[in-house]
């Protein structure tokens, strides 16, 4: 084949051969094609589409371009979950300890934050000491010996993917459904877990705005996950306002925290409860009452095994922001909205997020949210605090916060309140 037929190919809606599809993915990942080729193919292919057989080719195509890994060499059965991303989104922090504590190995390579959803690595980064890097040899101890890891994906799995994300990220390709499927999924399957659980957000605050496509995008996701011998299972939730009451690094570790302590916001124990039963049930453990894993301290013990695993101190204080700045209300009313990506871009503004892959984050910096959809409240009541070190950042944070939230005077108490946060 040539770069230049297999762009025709696309271009002119046909559907790619089989053939087509290894060799363009193998030459891309040696440099042989282009990465103006394969900006070309990737606008094609978010134009026109791929069916189910092309996004399959294309899936095995990424595993193939590099190493994989398996851990069949456990006593115990690995389960995962991926969540698509979104504002706030702590929950592999309570979730990965909660389901190790059942004795089911959860292998939970991660990421750090680009733009505004922020990122795993990141926020436990926050923790003094804790290391995201381990060789394969210490991962598989730690999985053994506590169950649960979560730690920097390395560079061998998946590596035709790593060099079309950071194309994609360029060339406004990112939310095309056959393009994220078979990102996600090759980085999964390349890993080797035995069951996955996917966390597929819908509204404004993700890929998938509307819930139809994220319909599409979770459905796509399984059947690349059961026909590769994963058991694959998918929930949908809401991405509309943030998860739980604080976004930002450090922040999200107190309320990881508080979580496992039995306590924290409703929305973060509820999917964190939801998508545990789903990890858990897919890997053979029937019934697991995990609610009662969160109270009676298993599940807190488990974390602390966890982090110092890793390096960290558990028990250590976290980073606290040098400055903070507090957001109130302007007149009385109902808050009616909040919008997830506002405050993620006011969290990113403020020190929590990056913008550059080598950029450093903040680990103190991020909002605390003290009122949500549904409230009523008063003049002058305290909305947000917002924490930084870097305090001329303030004002452009505000900027985004501002559009992001609606106090409606006229509004009945409950109106605009989440009814569940799995949908
Ligand atoms: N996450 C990924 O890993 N890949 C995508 O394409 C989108 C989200």
């Amino acid at each position: 084949y040539d770069a230049v037929d297999v762009i025709r190919i696309k271009r002119d809606r046909q559907k790619l051969p089989m053939d087509a599809i290894d060799w363009v993915v193998d030459a891309y990942t040696r440099g042989v094609v282009a990465d103006e080729q394969m900006s070309a193919l990737a606008m094609a292919i978010f134009l026109n589409g791929m069916d189910r057989e092309e996004i399959a080719r294309w899936t095995q195509a990424m595993i193939n371009s590099g190493e994989t890994m398996n851990f069949r060499a456990l006593s115990k059965a690995t389960t995962d979950k991926h969540s698509t991303g979104g504002v706030g989104d702590k929950i592999t922090l309570p979730l990965a300890p909660l389901v190790a504590s059942y004795g089911v190995a959860v292998p939970q390579l991660s990421g750090r934050g680009l733009g505004h959803t922020g990122g795993t690595l990141d926020k436990l980064e926050a923790i003094p000491g804790w290391q995201a890097d381990l060789t394969n040899d210490r991962m598989m101890e730690i999985l053994e010996d506590v169950g649960a890891v979560i730690c920097a994906a390395g560079s061998g799995l998946a590596p035709a993917d790593k060099k079309l994300y950071a194309l994609r990220d360029i060339t406004s390709t990112v939310d095309c459904i056959p393009l994220i499927a078979s990102s996600i999924m090759s980085k999964k399957i390349a890993e080797g877990t035995g069951a996955l659980v996917l966390d597929v957000k819908v509204g404004p605050g993700a890929f998938m705005k509307k819930e139809a496509d994220a319909r599409e995008l979770a459905r796509t996701m399984v059947d690349l996950g059961t026909d590769a011998g994963v058991n694959t299972v998918a929930l949908l939730t809401d991405m509309s306002r943030p998860l739980g009451l604080t976004v930002g690094n450090a922040l999200e570790v107190r309320e990881s925290v508080e979580v496992l302590a039995g306590g924290g916001p409703s929305d973060v124990v509820r999917l964190t409860v939801a998508l545990a039963k789903e990890m858990l049930e897919a890997a053979g453990v029937k019934d697991p009452d995990v609610e009662e894993a969160l109270k009676d301290g298993r599940a807190m013990d488990s974390w602390k095994r966890m982090i110092s695993a890793q390096g960290g101190d558990p028990d250590g204080p976290l980073p606290v922001a040098t400055d903070t700045h507090e957001v109130t209300a302007d007149e009385d009313g109902v808050m009616t909205e909040m919008d997830a990506l506002a405050v993620g871009v006011a969290s990113w503004r403020l020190g929590a997020g990056r913008a550059r892959q080598q950029d450093p984050v903040q680990a103190g910096a991020g909002i605390e949210i003290h009122a949500v959809p549904g409230d009523k409240i008063t003049k002058g009541q305290k909305l947000f605090t917002l924490h930084t070190d870097t305090p001329d950042r303030f004002d452009r944070a505000l900027d985004s916060l501002r559009g992001g939230y609606t106090i409606d005077p006229q509004a009945a108490e409950g109106t605009g309140a989440r009814d569940d946060v799995v949908l």
